[in-house]
């Protein structure tokens, strides 16, 4: 349990050797709506851990161990990948295809002047002290270092945590696509885009 943020360390990029840490608070956070994309467990954890991209990440650290991370697009790269290419190597034809086309659900692409979220984890014995709060924060400066205009994210229905964390930090609502035939399959039934304008330095 970690009981402030005194001993957090906010990092950029993902140190190296945290690869499966990472992917693992990942799966933790949102394996309920990447499974039926990615299961079983066992092989899900270490595809993502593959396909990382260290660079594209913010990272919050106790003693040296990952307890978050937000994952981010920017210039076309994000902090996870992995192409058709790999997960039909990986899980073979006659399921990949259908996998395929799930994880084609939650590609995003960034405009012009917007960094996208690729997701934001913090393990569940360091959450509620600010450490989401100080990554949202670091990735708001990486934004501002790039000159972006604005982060852009989303957010699903059934998430009322995250989404109450987001409005705190500047987020407003832009959009709510509604998405019924999921939710038996992937437990969420809407998708809303919030968008916080990035404060430029010296502005
Ligand atoms: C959403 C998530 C990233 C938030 O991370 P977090 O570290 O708990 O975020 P924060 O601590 O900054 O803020 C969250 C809460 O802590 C409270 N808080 C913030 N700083 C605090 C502090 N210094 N002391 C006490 N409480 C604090 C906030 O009021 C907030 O209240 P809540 O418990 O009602 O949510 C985390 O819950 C998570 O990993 N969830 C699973 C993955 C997920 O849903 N990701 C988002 C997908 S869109």
């Amino acid at each position: 349990m970690v009981e402030d943020t005194g001993r957090v360390t906010i990092r950029r990029g993902l140190p190296a050797g945290a690869e499966l840490r990472a992917a693992e608070l990942y799966w933790e956070a949102f394996g309920r709506k990447l499974g039926p994309a990615l299961n079983p467990p066992e092989k899900a954890v270490p595809f993502i851990a593959a396909h990382l991209d260290a660079d594209r990440a913010v990272c919050a650290l106790v003693d040296g161990r990952l307890v978050g991370l937000a994952g981010y697009q920017l210039d076309g790269r994000s902090l996870t990948g992995g192409s058709a290419v790999d997960v039909l190597r990986e899980y073979g034809w006659v399921s990949g295809v259908w996998r395929v086309a799930l994880l084609a659900l939650f590609e995003r692409r960034a405009a012009s002047g917007q960094l996208v979220m690729d997701g934001i984890a913090v393990d569940g014995a360091a959450r509620s002290i600010g450490v989401g709060s100080l990554l949202l924060e670091e990735i708001a400066a990486v934004a501002a270092e790039h000159g972006c205009r604005e982060i852009r994210l989303d957010v699903i229905d059934v998430n009322l945590r995250a989404r109450a964390l987001y409005e705190r930090r500047g987020f407003t609502a832009v959009r709510t696509v509604q998405t019924p035939y999921l939710r038996r399959l992937l437990g969420f039934g809407a998708v809303t885009t919030m968008r916080r304008a990035v404060r430029r330095k010296g502005r």
